[in-house]
Formats: structure tokens, sequence, C-alpha cells
């Protein structure tokens, strides 16, 4: 079949489309409806069905007899291990794992986090979490103590399972402080903490509150799989919304289960047997979908690399891996693939990759250079593809397995079947091909798609349905071709993307108001050739401060990285007198991007003093911006 028919069968017949794909997993209960819409316009997916995701990842595939089959391979460059678990192994220390939880109190709902950097036990605990039907969320290791806090108050753990440290290539990531800080910090408090010692830093535990990773499972009854309902949380990932408060984006479980198995064969062409490779982290959503869950569900082996692209050693890492674990699809973002071509513009340290079928690029706009670099050096399909922690998987793609659609460059390609993409104009009305709009999703979404906020039903309205009744409004804009290929060209809120890290300036600026000199603030993204966007901050200080400013600049660095972390990569910012803003006090920031990026602006009509715009240009071209 044709991409065209499979999007035309699932236009005719939505509730059909899904129910077949739901013969790819195995149920408790089979479903014998696909959608829910009693509560329209929140739609949710098989509801009637009972299931177990765990089941589906791991022990299904033993049952089959792919016991011997690797399951997970461990690359860490950063500790120089190698590590292969198969099935049958990962079937034995999941259900294990889960009998420790379970021993300890943890049930079907109860909520865990985990924080973990790049090792298999990260999956384990998710595995384990579905094993029992608890609702994980996995945060970032990134991430500051005071940002793992709010994750704590808002979805109210029963057990934090963290990792003794992570390994960053300058240096060891203390996981244990930061989690003792947030925990500190939060009003919420965990029964217990699991904690994995890492031979690289052994861990001090809390009496009474932590209990190591092995010792804890020792002697336990391992647990079997807890069936669940179709519409039962699978977890809940948080991520920048336009206020400082993240939001926990829900998944559910069947949907999920169904979807991204169905996207495994459709959009990576990959099955049972394959190698799969998403060079991604699992405190992100692609590191949920396509490290842990979608190819396990498929049965295929998956890697978890703990490394980055550059300096770990060199930029020949990523192809090395590929061509020693004979990878199939590989799974990147375009920023990664920035640094490796910085390093290697000749593409000298690619070699010949025959497993390789295609590279998969999301996360970010995939700039020409990038792919044009790649398609020549790797002389493989290389395949943009859209897609957002609330949808869980590509909304837009080039479906590889179901037909190699012609690839235009700056296009992620065309809706998958469950997404009906329109652009809007302001008043919502369907603009026609090529018109710049707002990027909305006929509702209902498809399955595995974000049913809801954790706890904050109202926020998911007012984010998502309020603006344009009838749709799931994405935050992006872009335009349709003619031929129905998807162009994304911004952010319609304050969300920036910073070497694929999706992070929200408005939780930025809460920061920066924090500190006591900063009257008035605002935080850009500007264009940034390696990164893509990178974070830049503009402070008015409190008259009378008689600070130095190049002092204030450096305790608002250090404060960004204490509040949120290292990954907001915040190390820009300049002090100025005032910021340009309309009569209504809305700050100017989008003329100050295009100000800073050298990129043609007009003077806004409802400027309220246009001679600021002129010392904004002044600070810009001080950091080397605004050169145009
Ligand atoms: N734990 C703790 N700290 C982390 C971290 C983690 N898991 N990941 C990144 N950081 C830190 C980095 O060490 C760095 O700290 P520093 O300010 O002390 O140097 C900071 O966060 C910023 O990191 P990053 O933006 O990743 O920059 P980098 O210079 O370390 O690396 C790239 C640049 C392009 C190589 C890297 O960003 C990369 O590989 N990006 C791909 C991202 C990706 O795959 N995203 C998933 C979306 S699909
Ligand atoms: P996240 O939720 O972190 O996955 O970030 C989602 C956002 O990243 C999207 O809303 C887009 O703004 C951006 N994004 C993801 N994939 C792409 C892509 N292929 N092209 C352009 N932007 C993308």
């Amino acid at each position: 079949m044709t991409y065209a028919q499979v999007y035309g069968q699932w236009q005719a017949d939505p509730e059909g489309f899904w129910l077949q794909a739901a013969g790819g997993i195995d149920w408790v209960t089979k479903p014998t409806r696909a959608l829910n819409d009693s509560r329209a316009p929140l739609y949710e997916w098989f509801t009637d069905a009972t299931v177990n995701t765990c089941w589906n990842a791991v022990d299904r595939h033993v049952i089959a007899g792919r016991g011997k089959q690797p399951a997970i391979i461990h690359d860490s460059p950063v500790t120089g291990t190698k590590h292969v678990i198969t099935y049958a192994e990962l079937q034995d220390r999941v259900a294990r794992l889960a009998g420790a939880l379970r021993a300890k109190g943890i049930q079907k709902g109860d909520r865990v986090i985990i924080y973990m950097p790049m090792v298999p036990e990260a999956l384990e605990a998710m595995l384990a979490c579905a094993r029992l039907g608890a609702i994980h969320s996995v945060v970032f290791g990134g991430f500051a103590a005071s940002e793992l806090a709010v994750r704590i108050d808002d979805c109210t753990p029963k057990a934090i399972i963290a990792a003794s440290c992570g390994i960053e290539p300058a240096r060891v990531v203390h996981y244990k402080p930061l989690l003792d800080a947030a925990i500190d910090m939060a009003t919420h408090k965990p029964a217990f903490c699991v904690i994995f010692q890492r031979e690289q830093e052994v861990a001090k535990l809390t009496e009474g509150r932590d209990v190591a990773w092995h010792e804890f499972q020792y002697g336990v009854q391992p647990a079997d799989c807890v069936p669940v309902e179709g519409n039962h949380p699978a977890y809940i990932l948080y991520t920048s919304g336009t206020t400082g408060a993240p939001k926990g984006v829900v998944r559910p479980t069947a949907g999920h289960l169904v979807a991204v198995n169905w996207t495994m064969r459709a959009i990576y062409n990959c099955g049972a047997g394959d190698v799969f490779w998403a060079a991604s982290d699992v405190g992100w959503v692609v590191g949920h979908s396509y490290i842990c869950y979608a190819p396990l569900i498929a049965g295929c082996t998956t890697i978890v690399y703990e490394g980055k692209p550059v300096g770990t050693p060199d930029a020949a890492a990523f192809w090395r891996v590929i061509a020693e674990h004979k990878v199939k699809s590989f799974f990147t973002a375009p920023t990664a693939l920035r640094a490796i071509k910085r390093d290697d513009p000749e593409g000298k340290l690619v070699p010949h990759l025959p497993s390789l079928q295609a590279l998969y690029l999301a996360g970010e706009r995939a700039d020409p250079d990038t792919i044009h670099w790649a398609q020549r050096h790797l002389k493989v399909p290389v395949i943009d593809h859209w897609w957002q922690t609330e949808t869980g998987y590509a909304i837009a793609a080039n479906p590889l397995g179901i037909e190699a659609l012609p690839v235009k460059i700056g296009s992620p390609s065309v809706a998958m079947p469950g997404y009906d993409v329109q652009v809007l104009d302001e008043g919502g009305h369907p603009v026609s091909p090529g018109t710049l709009g707002a990027i909305a999703i006929k509702l209902p979404l498809p399955p595995g798609t974000l049913p809801t906020l954790w706890n904050a039903e109202e926020r998911f309205i007012k984010s998502y349905l309020a603006h344009f009744p009838g749709y799931y409004e994405t935050g992006d804009a872009g335009y349709v071709d003619a031929d129905g290929y998807l162009y994304i060209m911004a952010r319609t809120d304050d969300v920036i993307n910073v070497a694929g890290h999706r992070l929200s300036t408005g939780a930025m600026e809460e920061v920066l108001a924090g500190h006591k000199d900063v009257a008035e603030c605002a935080v850009i993204g500007v264009a940034d050739d390696l990164k893509g966007q990178s974070p830049l901050g503009f402070l008015c200080l409190n008259k009378g401060a008689g600070r130095d400013h190049a002092e204030v600049v450096k305790e608002c660095v250090a404060l960004m990285r204490e509040k949120i972390g290292p990954v907001a990569d915040f190390k820009r910012a300049v002090v100025v007198d005032r910021l340009p803003k309309t009569r209504s006090g809305k700050i100017l920031r989008g003329t100050m991007v295009k100000i800073a990026d050298n990129q043609p602006w007009k003077m806004p009509a409802t400027i309220d003093d246009p001679a600021i715009l002129d010392e904004i240009t002044q600070a810009l071209k001080s950091l080397g911006l605004a050169r145009g």
C-alpha cells in the first residue's frame, strides 16, 4: 500500500484503523472500541481494554523464543564499558526490581520519580513501574534540584529511584546531593528512595529513607505483570510551558502501546531482531518512546548510549556505535550532527555503514546544510520528522516502512495517519497552501497522545484546546505546500529550542526576576550555529543598585544554573536601561530576536519609544550579535 492509501484508510475509518493496529499488542482484555468520545473535547482510547506495557515490551518476547536476543546494549564511552542484556535477563531483572518495589508498598497508580543517567537500570526502573501499573516520571539529569523539587510536589511520588551519579565528559554529576536538596525543598516527601550505586561514585545513603538498588532486591519474590485499564497513565513527563511551572504530560497506557508499536514498522521500518538506536536521553520524550518503549515493544535491540556526539572520544563515536552494533535505524537531533560536522566537515571519519538503513532527525528544525552533509557522507535517506512531548511520536514524517516519499529538504514531510494537521489564521480558519499560520491538529488526537495534564485539566484545556475550538494547538507555526508537505518554522509561544532541548524563556525570566538587583528582564532565544538557539538575557537593574554590571551578569548566570540547571545553557546576559515595549506594556521580544539575528524587521507600530531599540541594538553589538 502507498502512504496515500494508508492515510486514506485511516481517514475513512479511524476506529477500524486503530483497532487493526491494536492487533500488534498482547491484551489481557481486548478492546471492543478504539475511541471514547463521551467527554469530548477530552478524548481517550481503548478505555474498555486491559493490558500491561511491561508484558508487551519484555515477557512476550521471551515466550516467543527471543530470550537470548539482546534487548539492551549499554555502550558507555564515558565509563569505558559495554554491556549486553538479553530479553530473558531483562525479564528477570525487571521482575525482581518490581518485586522489591512492591514489597516496599508500591502499587498500581502510585507515582515513582526516576532520576538516572543513561544506564540500563533507568530503563529497568521504567519497566518495573510499568509492570506494577505504577506511574513513572523520569527527570532529566541536567536539571537543578529546584526543578526536581517542583516535579516532586506536582506528582507526589511514593518513591524516587536515583543513581549515585551521572558522567558528563568534563565532570561527575552528583545526583545524590541534588536529590537530597530537592527532597529538602519539596513539601511532599517520598516514603523511600532507591539508590543505584555506580562505581564512579558511591553515595552516602540517608538512613531510614534510602535503600540500595541491589540490597533491597535481595530475596524478594519477583512480581508478575499487573493488568491496567487502557486509559491508565503509563507515565508523566514534564515539559516546558509558557510559565515557570512545567506541564505534566500524561501518557495513556494502551494508546501508547498501539501507536508506538505501529510507528516502529511504518516510520522506522524496524521489527523484531533489528537494532534500533535513538541517541537521546531517557529524560526526554524521545528517550521514553524510542530508547525504551517502542523498540522493546517491537522486539528490537535498543542501544543505551552514555556519551556525546563529539569528545567521547571524537566525532566518529556515533559511527563506531552504528558499525559495532549493526544499527539499522538511527535517530538523533540535528544539533548533534552539527557538532560532528564542525569537527569533521569533510566526513573523513564516516566509515562505510552497511547495516544503516536511514537516519532520522527530530527535536528542532533540521537545517539544509546538516541534511546535505548527512546525505553525502552516510549515503542513506535522511528523514526529518516532527513531533512533541505531548504527542509522544511523529505527527509528520516520511514513513519509510510504508513508502519512501520524495524528501523535500526543510520539511518533515507529511502528516501521519491519526493526525489531521491544519494551518490556521488568527481567527481559526484554515489558510491556503504556502501561507504561514498556526499549526493545529483537528481533534481527536490519535491514540497515545496526551489526554490531559497531570492534575491540571483546566490548564490542559487552556493551553491546548481553547484558542482554536475543535483543534489541538501545537504551539508551532509554519505552512503546508501544495503537495501536503509541512514546514515547521517557529514557535508561537515563548518556548525556545537549545541543542534539541525544549526550554521556556518565561521560566528563565522568572529566575532572573528573583535576583535582588534586577527590576525587570527579558530572555530571548538568538540563533546559534551549533545549538539552533541560545538564550540571552536583558537585565534592567533597580535604581540605585550601584552594582558592577559584569558582576550582576555573572550572578544571574550562576542563579540560572542553580535554579533551572546546566541544561538551560544560560551563559549570556546584558544590562540595559530599558526594555522595548508596546504602549500597552508588552515586551517586544520578537523584534529583539530579529535584530539580534540580523533578520529584516519593521518598527512595530505600537512601540512606546522607538529610541530604546537603538540601545538594544548597541547592547547586542557589544555581544557580537546584530552585526547586519
Ligand atoms: N546531566 C547533567 N548535565 C548535563 C546533561 C545531563 N544528562 N546533559 C547536558 N548537561 C550539561 C552539559 O554538561 C553542559 O554543562 P556545562 O554548562 O557545564 O558545559 C550543559 O548541560 C549544556 O549541555 P548541552 O546543551 O548538551 O551542550 P554541550 O556543549 O555539552 O553539548 C551537543 C553540545 C550538541 C554535543 C549536545 O547538546 C548534544 O549532544 N545534543 C543532542 C541533544 C539531544 O539528543 N536531544 C534530544 C532531543 S531528540
Ligand atoms: P519536545 O516536546 O521537547 O520534543 O519539543 C517539541 C518541539 O520541538 C516542537 O513543538 C517543535 O517546536 C520542535 N521540533 C521538534 N521536531 C521538529 C522538527 N522536525 N522540525 C522543526 N521543529 C521541531
